[in-house]
């Protein structure tokens, strides 16, 4: 009863509440937008319910931006709608660096002078918001909608825990709008679906889309739930003081100091050339964030010259968003495939109508597994949102269900019997798997014979995919072993179509070449569960022969650093099999090295991934890729964030550029020749 309290009572609770409530945000601000809490989550908790506690004790005393609001408020009807004081502009795009600079020429005649300074930020893709604070305090906010008026979300927004309820700048105006972009994070967005898997739910499509469903949401405790997150990169309007910031510079600082989270990204640039650079960077480094960007906006700094700069239409002059190249694309679904692996296992994967995605043209794509394809609903015959993201393999986010329209589109079902060799499939609950019982279904062994050959096993080049298909079908491999035997059916082979004698006899000096790869290799080219390039080594560094590996008892295999029961138990599953036994036999009387005395431990470039270009004066391109090759390193097609360094002769350009872009050590031969050197490489 708080009427019957001492004032005295009163006064004190006013004073612990206002103490309880400024704590509480200066831990939230660390936990949520720093990411450096200074204490416990207990030490939390007891502080959030003494405020609790209290707030009970004096209802009249609850503040809208109490820490205890974040979820209050019951679910409403429906969100009124919120006129915008100034619209909400898009922006216009830009596709690469010519057109960034057109754009760039454009304003440069416009402010007729050649130099500004330019601010370029990652371009969040998620919603846009705008918020209004009144004396410091959070009392609006509002979706772009139209971009004139959009819909009042307040109470969901203070759901958002890095969002400031409270501003700590001292200088801000009396009333001021902010604007800023919600999204989640790719981790939530995981986090979410398989919550939503575990529970047999259809799963979400993206981040944004979830998000945008999320902020949309008429109950906040749903949205609470979906632990949305925001940047703050913009001052809107102001009333009533002057603004804090005479630049988009000065401006993200001041948010910051305000406590809204800024993206870390964000840089300032006093060249064009700089601002370029920056943009095609992030082409690669997109991947690395936790959140989905789908561009760099780049704006002009000072806010006297953005104003000179004016807006046309409904986009400002002063910014334009490099567009990187997106990275969704729907296509229809022309059939559901299923391929069988290596270990025998059944895959299904889309067979796409060819589409461009992330500026390569993709005509399959994974579906993961028979569960995905349920929980998406995945149809063949729909029209489907294909994702392909860096090197990552190219995926089926979902189907268009709005236009499945009255179509009758039957349900994918795994097939009874290995679409191969047709042995009936067997399921292993285990793993959630069907595979094809049949060691020897042709698929298998031509996956079996790609592994064998690939680049971290015996690296025998010109032995891919679709070669490896073409002996296993023509009859020519029925073992491992039979490569090795290849060279005696020289004559046969020629008569295959397609395949020439320069070809043949390329691939035989590499499958003899191959004979020579230490164990280590051999180790990986078998393709033994759960050995990988490090495991092998370890093996083959502990071990010495296969001999001596496969003299190894459970307890002799456990004893090699970082070998567990998991992989002790497969390794020698695999050696005390009779049939692989004989395979390694065989493979020794071909021939084939089986041991790795002497190797050093990875060579002197191991862990090292470098890529070349221009024409160097000592080596050929081939010379200097099989350089590194043989020194123990990996030669980069691209420069991506994986590069080591960049070798650079004369006349190379995109691949300096991209280098510069990321940081990344830029070499010329002098310097590459030194490199090696200090390696240790004797010439
Ligand atoms: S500045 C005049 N900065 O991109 C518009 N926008 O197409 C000024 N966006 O609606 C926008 N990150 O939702 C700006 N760092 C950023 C951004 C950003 C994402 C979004 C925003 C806007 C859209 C423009």
């Amino acid at each position: 009863m708080t009427t019957a309290r001492a004032p005295r009572d009163r006064k004190q609770a006013r004073e612990r509440l206002a103490e309880l409530r400024t704590r509480i945000r200066g831990h939230d601000y660390r936990y949520y937008v720093l990411d450096q809490p200074e204490i416990s989550d207990a030490q939390y908790d007891a502080q959030m319910r003494e405020l609790r506690d209290l707030e009970a004790a004096f209802p009249d005393l609850v503040t809208t931006d109490s820490p205890t609001q974040r979820v209050a408020g019951q679910p409403s009807e429906r969100f009124e709608v919120v006129q915008h004081r100034q619209p909400m502009l898009s922006l216009g795009n830009v596709f690469d660096g010519d057109e960034l600079r057109a754009w760039h020429q454009r304003v440069a005649r416009l402010l007729e002078r050649e130099q500004f300074a330019l601010v370029c930020e990652p371009k969040i893709d998620g919603l846009a918001i705008a918020l209004v604070y009144e004396q410091g305090h959070f009392v609006q906010g509002a979706t772009r909608g139209d971009g004139l008026r959009g819909e009042d979300i307040t109470a969901n927004l203070r759901t958002i825990r890095s969002l400031p309820l409270q501003l700590t700048a001292g200088d801000a105006p009396e009333r001021l709008e902010v604007r800023g972009e919600v999204y989640l994070a790719k981790q939530e967005f995981a986090r979410l679906n398989e919550q939503r898997a575990r529970d047999g739910e259809q799963l979400y499509m993206n981040p944004r889309n979830t998000a945008a469903g999320s902020l949309r949401q008429l109950d906040p405790a749903v949205t609470a739930s979906r632990r949305l997150d925001v940047f703050a990169y913009q001052l809107g309007w102001s009333a009533d003081g002057p603004p804090p910031a005479a630049s988009q510079w000065e401006a993200l600082a001041w948010l910051g100091r305000a406590s809204f989270p800024t993206n870390p990204h964000a840089r300032r640039v006093e060249t064009l050339a700089e601002a370029t650079a920056f943009c095609a960077g992030w082409v690669e480094r997109r991947d690395s964030l936790d959140y989905e960007i789908d561009g760099v906006v780049v704006k002009v700094d000072e806010f006297a010259l953005q104003r000179q700069l004016g807006t046309a239409g409904r986009e400002p002059r002063w910014a334009t968003a490099y567009k990187l190249p997106a990275e969704q694309a729907v296509t229809r679904l022309r059939a559901i495939d299923v391929s069988v692996g290596r270990t025998g296992v059944l895959t299904p994967f889309a067979v796409l109508e060819p589409v461009v995605v992330g500026g390569v043209t993709v005509s399959v794509a994974t579906l993961h597994n028979e569960e995905q394809i349920r929980l998406k609903d995945i149809r063949a015959g729909d029209d489907v949102i294909v994702q392909r993201a860096g090197e990552v393999i190219p995926q089926v986010i979902g189907p268009v269900l709005s236009r499945r329209a009255g179509r009758r589109l039957r349900r994918f079902r795994m097939p009874a019997q290995c679409p191969v060799c047709g042995t009936a499939v067997r399921n292993d609950p285990d793993e959630a798997a069907t595979y094809c019982p049949n060691r020897r279904c042709a698929a298998q062994l031509a996956r079996g014979v790609e592994h064998f050959a690939s680049r971290a096993a015996l690296d025998i080049e010109g032995l891919g995919e679709k070669m490896a298909l073409l002996l296993v079908e023509g009859g020519y491999l029925a073992s491992l072993a039979d490569l090795y035997r290849l060279p005696g059916r020289r004559a046969e082979l020629l008569a295959i179509r397609g395949v020439g004698e320069k070809k043949l006899d390329a691939l035989f000096a590499h499958v003899e070449a191959s004979k020579r790869q230490p164990l280590r290799r051999l180790l990986v080219a078998l393709g033994i569960r759960h050995v990988g390039e490090e495991t092998a080594a370890a093996l083959a560094v502990h071990f010495g022969t296969m001999d001596a590996l496969r003299r190894a008892t459970l307890e002799d295999l456990q004893a090699v650093a970082d070998v567990g029961p998991v992989v002790a138990e497969a390794v020698h599953g695999y050696l005390d099999d009779p049939e692989y036994g004989a395979l390694l036999d065989e493979l020794e009387q071909l021939g084939v090295r089986m041991d790795d005395v002497g190797v050093a431990r990875g060579g002197p470039l191991a862990g090292e991934t470098i890529a070349v270009t221009g024409a160097l004066e000592r080596w050929s391109r081939n010379e200097v890729e099989s350089l590194i090759k043989q020194l123990g390193g990996r030669v980069g097609a691209s420069v991506t964030k994986h590069t080591t360094c960049l070798v650079a002769g004369t006349g190379g350009g995109q691949k300096a550029a991209q280098a510069r872009a990321l940081g990344i050590a830029i070499l010329d031969e002098k310097a590459f020749i030194e490199h090696l050197r200090a390696r240790g490489w004797d010439e």
